[in-house]
């Protein structure tokens, strides 16, 4: 990572920081973006001299436009940033249904688009998607679509964007920072039944996803390619 600069769109926090960090332990430089300053500017100080962040909402294109326009270089890009609800097709609104795909799928397009002007030849981009694509977890049908949708937008950018690399890493259920926020009963029970679920017997961690990325961004010949950091979830 000597004299390279990661920009992570969601680098505040859980796995986005994860691997900001491993960024900068191997010597390269990052840029963290989000919606919250305080976030950021905390995070930021934790990562040390070798990090930068700047305010950014992936909802809003101008907001994005303008990240971009302040990042020197992007040698690699990981958008892991988002915001949605999940649910049954017949619990939620309409509006609450796409959410996954308004902020996790058009959040990371917009992303990449107004990234490209700072992408160089031998750059490469990491899509956040997640193992719900392969193996439902439950009634969610429209985020269990969208990520499969995110999976498939990785592949298409790949041939369109060679020779920049283009992968995308789809994890299953991580005991981190997003599941924290949530009800103490939601989460212990999401993770026993994941825990029974998976090959492995437990839910992942963010160093385990932040590790699948790194490769990602480090293996020069991968791309077009989905990990799954997933603890064996999709083969039960
Ligand atoms: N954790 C899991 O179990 C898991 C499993 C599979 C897939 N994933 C995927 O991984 C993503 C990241 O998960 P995580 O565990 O690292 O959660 P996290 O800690 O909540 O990270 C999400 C980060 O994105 C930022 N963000 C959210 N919406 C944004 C927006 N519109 N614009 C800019 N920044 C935004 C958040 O900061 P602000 O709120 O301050 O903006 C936060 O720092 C999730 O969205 C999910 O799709 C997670």
């Amino acid at each position: 990572m000597n004299g390279r600069t990661a920009v992570i769109i969601g680098g505040g926090s859980g796995i986005g920081l994860a691997v900001a960090g491993r960024v900068v332990a191997a010597g390269g430089r990052v840029v963290i973006g989000g919606r919250t300053e305080a976030r950021l500017r905390a995070a930021a100080g934790e990562l040390g001299e070798a990090a930068s962040w700047r305010v950014v909402d992936t909802a809003d294109q101008a907001s994005l436009a303008a990240f971009f326009e302040a990042v020197e270089r992007v040698d690699h890009l990981f958008t892991p940033a988002a915001s949605y609800t999940t649910g049954p097709m017949r619990e939620l609104s309409d509006e609450a249904a796409a959410s996954p795909f308004t902020s996790k799928f058009w959040g990371q397009y917009h992303a990449v688009r107004l990234a490209l002007p700072k992408l160089g030849a031998d750059a490469s981009i990491v899509l956040m998607a997640g193992a719900a694509s392969v193996r439902p977890p439950g009634p969610a049908p429209a985020y269990v679509a969208c990520n499969a949708a995110i999976e498939g937008l990785g592949r298409g950018l790949a041939v369109e964007l060679a020779p920049v690399r283009v992968n995308v890493v789809s994890p299953g259920t991580v005991d981190g920072n997003l599941w924290r926020q949530r009800p103490e009963e939601v989460r212990e029970s999401a993770f026993a039944q994941y825990s029974r679920d998976a090959l492995l017997g437990r839910a992942g961690r963010e160093s385990e996803v932040a590790d699948a990325v790194m490769f990602l961004f480090a293996n020069t010949y991968m791309t077009g390619s989905t990990l799954y950091p997933d603890g064996g979830y999709a083969l039960r």
